[in-house]
């Protein structure tokens, strides 16, 4: 069936329908890898798909035109997801020009043999008449890499965003209004949080510009194309990129013979107050991504470990990698263990893990000498409450400076 965003645009991308791991961490509903074709008195690809899809775009492209009459493959993006098959595409259109940036350039050179390939390299605010149509490029650094680009077409007040706005959902319905919605916008948090979290603010730099282009459609490069949703999703990444609080609290722990889970859930219990949503996350049972889509947004968490051989369990040494690495800000929490023999050692690790990670100590460390005692219960009671009062007084803040 062919699926059309407006007349001779159209999606070639394909379904990846049992993805379940995705550079490195956890997926939960496939993704797709979405490319468009626009057919005008010039006619352009824009972007690719992973390699081993290759053939089959091929074959999606040959049905609605013939190879040699593609003039342009735009590469708004040098990662493999969307350029992967971008070698099998110079070969079977001979007459293509690839269009990218100058450092996209020098990354696909470093990715693949391009000396055969004839490059048109752009700037950005640079436009290029495919005839009625026009592409217009726009850098967009860091969403997702340094050489990222989006590609606008001002007659149609079309934006075809990349990474910006994606979704890692295989479905067989290609625009929002056709989806299920709660699950799109589920799934957009789970990829900001996974993939753009590090790159907020220069994110919030790309809206800025984006936002003052006329836009009724926005085509991503994953997931549904936004044509009824758009300002909403908008504002979720408004919020996402700027770490607006909400009133959420988040216990994130490990536990050996379930001591430290006994405090976890009284920490739990204290926090279970009014208009705060408290979550509750095992880090070997839950998804290291789940994890920190929960993170996203919430300002207060209590992080408990076990001591194991005097220092914090493994799944916590790699939540710390991998937190480090997306960067979230604005956190505030405390950490709580329990321990044998080693009273100091974990929690003398964990402040280190806090300052790395900026996060505010809002309560010393609790600690409890194996099971714990109903005086260090109260405590995790006590310090999880002022956490969700915490939330709440930072979400109502965040409220009515909106206001
Ligand atoms: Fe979907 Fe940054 O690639």
């Amino acid at each position: 069936m062919e699926i059309t965003l407006r007349d001779g645009i159209h999606w070639v991308g394909v379904i990846d329908w049992n993805l379940r791991e995705f550079h490195g961490y956890e997926i939960r509903r496939g993704t797709t890898y979405n490319a468009y074709l626009v057919i005008d008195e010039k006619t352009a690809l824009i972007d690719t798909v992973r390699a081993p899809f290759g053939q089959e775009l091929i074959e999606k492209l040959g049905a609605l035109t013939p190879l040699d009459r593609i003039d342009y493959v735009v590469c708004n993006h040098a990662e493999p997801d969307h350029a992967g098959s971008l070698p099998a595409i110079m070969r079977a259109c001979p007459n293509a020009t690839l269009v990218c940036d100058a450092k996209c350039k020098e990354e696909l050179s470093a990715f693949f043999d391009t000396s055969a390939w004839r490059f048109r390299v752009v700037a950005s605010g640079e436009s290029l008449s495919l005839g009625k149509r026009t592409l217009q490029f726009h850098a967009t650094p860091m969403v997702h890499w340094p050489e990222s680009m989006a590609t606008y077409v001002p007659e149609e007040k079309l934006l075809f965003s990349m990474d910006a706005f994606g979704q890692h959902v295989a479905d067989s319905a290609r625009f929002d209004d056709e989806s299920e919605l709660d699950v799109v916008f589920e799934e957009a948090k789970h990829y900001y949080a996974n993939i753009l979290m590090p790159f907020g603010r220069p994110i919030g730099r790309t809206l800025d510009a984006l936002s003052a282009l006329p836009i009724e459609l926005v085509a991503p490069s994953h997931g549904v194309i936004w044509r009824r949703h758009f300002a909403d999703i908008l504002k979720a990444y408004r919020a996402w990129t700027a770490f607006k609080p909400a009133a959420r609290v988040v216990v994130i722990y490990d536990s050996m013979w379930g001591s430290t889970e006994v405090m976890a859930r009284a920490v739990v219990e204290g926090a279970t107050i009014p208009g705060v949503a408290v979550e509750l996350r095992h880090l070997r049972k839950n998804a290291m991504s789940d994890v920190v889509t929960a993170l996203l947004d919430a300002p207060c968490i209590a992080l408990g470990s076990a001591t194991q051989n005097n220092s914090l369990m493994p799944q916590v040494g790699a939540l710390r990698t991998y937190l480090g690495g997306l960067k979230p800000e604005r956190k505030a929490g405390f950490f709580f263990t329990s321990y044998g023999w080693s009273r100091k050692a974990t929690s003398d690790e964990a402040k280190g893990l806090f300052e790395a990670l900026k996060i505010q100590e809002l309560h010393a460390p609790i600690l409890s000498l194996f099971t714990p005692t109903a005086e260090v219960l109260a405590e995790c009671r006590a310090a999880g409450r002022a956490l969700a009062e915490e939330a709440l007084r930072q979400a109502k803040e965040q409220t009515q400076g909106e206001g």
